[in-house]
């Protein structure tokens, strides 16, 4: 643990020298599709009344980005855009002095909400699409979305927003498609991040059956292709390439390249608590908190923030905010 943690003109800097500067906003822990890897099928989501109020998610992101040099929100769930008050929330953070405001997503309902959001500052969605087969597609969200999540994907990037998509590679279900990932890449001019399968929650039981480490198909890539390595920001969680054929596809090798010593962002739950690590689920709530507590508490949760990865947690990932 470290525990000298100082505020440098309005700066988080931990005892490791890194910079902390970016937020996740959990919105709800409930989503409406059911990856295999990610929940239970009988799911129980916190009620409404247990959730920050769209005030109180932008009164904290308020603090933090004005005192504490917080200037990267990322909008999270579950998924966030089935929350009542998405609209609202995106609405009120767009107002915020951010350098950058983003956005995943599942993409079920993306589109019908993407002429609202061209009238924000949230430009930056990724959204999670684990396959261009849609079988394969409804076996792992065990929905049947494909063709709008394919459908919002599209029409996002038409309307000029950054996206990116996120692919989590899965042994023997998916692993067989990523020249098609890489070629649906190509075509369309979309970032494709393929994901490792870390060990949270679901996943976490069935991990040994279902991973495949980026270097293994990073190998069966370079058979084909010359990957031109693309220049990331130090506290980036993927590493890039340009193909030849205009594809752009990122790696987040979690699991077997961890980039803890680098990370760069807390964690605030749909309830409130500001937790420091995706894989620890210790933290401190912020509901209530006076604006003079706000450095201490601070102080604390960046002081729980570990170095090196932890091996696993049981928490659901729609729990902790993805
Ligand atoms: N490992 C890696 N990625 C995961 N996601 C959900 N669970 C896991 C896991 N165990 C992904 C979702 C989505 C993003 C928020 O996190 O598929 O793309
Ligand atoms: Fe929902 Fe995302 Fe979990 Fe899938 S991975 S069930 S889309 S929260």
């Amino acid at each position: 643990m470290n525990t000298e943690v100082r505020v440098k003109e309005n700066k988080l800097i931990d005892s490791y020298q890194r910079l902390i500067h970016k937020l996740r906003v959990q919105l709800t822990d409930a989503c409406n599709f059911r990856c295999f890897y990610c929940m239970p099928l009988d799911m129980k989501f916190k009620p409404h009344s247990e959730l920050l109020t769209s005030e109180e998610i932008y009164q904290i992101c308020f603090i933090l980005n004005q005192d504490f040099g917080i200037d990267e929100l990322r909008i999270t769930g579950g998924e966030p855009t089935i929350r009542p008050e998405f609209e609202e929330i995106v609405y009120k953070l767009s107002s915020l002095n951010l350098s950058k405001l983003g956005l995943t997503t599942n993409g079920f309902i993306l589109d019908k909400k993407l002429d609202f959001l061209k009238t924000t500052e949230c430009k930056n969605i990724n959204i999670s699409l684990d396959s261009l087969n849609e079988e394969t597609f409804n076996y792992i969200t065990r929905s049947k979305y494909f063709k709008n999540t394919l459908k919002s994907i599209l029409k996002a990037k038409e309307l000029g927003f950054n996206i990116k998509i996120n692919t989590v590679m899965l042994k023997g279900i998916n692993d067989n498609e990523v020249e098609e990932f890489i070629n649906f890449s190509a075509k369309y001019d979309i970032e494709v991040r393929f994901l490792e399968l870390m060990k949270i929650g679901e996943a976490y039981y069935n991990n040994d059956k279902l991973f495949i480490s980026a270097k293994e198909y990073i190998d069966k890539i370079k058979k084909k292709h010359n990957l031109h390595p693309i220049k990331v920001e130090i506290d980036s969680t993927s590493f890039k390439y340009r193909l030849e054929n205009g594809a752009k596809i990122g790696f987040i090798a979690s699991e077997s390249m961890p980039f803890c010593n680098s990370c760069s962002r807390l964690r605030l739950s749909a309830t409130g608590k500001l937790r420091s690590c995706l894989m620890s689920n210790n933290g401190i709530n912020l509901k209530n908190l006076q604006k003079e507590q706000y450095r201490e508490v601070l102080y604390s949760v960046i002081s729980m923030k570990p170095y090196t990865r932890i091996h696993h947690i049981e928490e659901n990932m729609n729990q902790i905010g993805g």
